[in-house]
């Protein structure tokens, strides 16, 4: 990735979640943070637009971004270190698998998917992040009152990802929206060029009871 020069890797480390051993079981939230604030979840950050300018805007909470790629975890750590982001921390792994294996039950008081990857090809949809076992897993370690956030400029998908959670009676929606203008707020990159185009986003966001 082009930009400024890659901070050395001990800069880099505080920023880092390990992915925890295979039999580790859930994570200690105070263990990672060093406090107990309320964690947020965002899966699949990409680039880091969202969760960079969220986290600058709120430093009441603990965020950590569950990424596949490796590249583009170390990529948003030199976007947090530089900015000293120390509430934040970026994790390189499959957040299906993270999420059940390694996440408490009711202990994240958000999760954010924004602009999952569509795998339009029809034999690639179950490469897809927002499946039924997706939602099963938000419903599990989403606290009671907190939230899940969802935004994609695919309408489709969007379709299918209310659906699965329209499943799921523990969540209410409390908004839902076409946006064809850059909203007040965080955006995300892919966000960014989907407005720069010309096209829609879709957004819907439930409250877990
Ligand atoms: C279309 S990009 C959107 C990135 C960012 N959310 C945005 O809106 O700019 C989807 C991202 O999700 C990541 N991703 C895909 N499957 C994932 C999974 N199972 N767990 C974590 N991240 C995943 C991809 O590597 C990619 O960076």
């Amino acid at each position: 990735m082009r930009g400024k020069p890659r901070l050395p890797l001990e800069t880099l480390q505080p920023f880092l979640l390990d992915r925890p051993a295979v039999d580790a079981g859930p994570i200690s939230w105070p263990a990672v943070f060093g406090n107990d604030r309320p964690v947020e979840i965002e899966v699949g950050f990409g680039k880091g637009g969202w969760l960079v300018e969220a986290a600058e805007h709120r430093r009441d909470v603990n965020f950590l971004g569950i990424e596949v790629m490796r590249g583009l975890q170390l990529y948003v750590a030199n976007r947090l270190a530089r900015r000293g982001l120390n509430h934040v921390r970026v994790l390189c792994s499959d957040a299906r698998y993270f999420l059940t294996h390694h996440v408490a039950a009711g202990s994240v008081a958000a999760v954010h998917v924004y602009f999952p990857d569509p795998w339009w090809k029809a034999r690639h949809k179950k490469r897809r992040v927002f499946t039924a076992e997706f939602a099963a897993a938000a419903e599990r370690v989403i606290v009671p009152g907190g939230t899940l956030n969802i935004a994609t400029d695919v309408e489709e998908y969007f379709g299918v990802m209310t659906a699965l959670v329209a499943e799921r009676p523990v969540f209410v929606e409390i908004g839902r929206s076409v946006e064809s203008a850059p909203p007040e707020g965080p955006m995300t990159n892919f966000e960014r060029k989907a407005h720069a185009r010309g096209g829609s986003v879709w957004r819907a966001n439930y409250t877990r009871t």
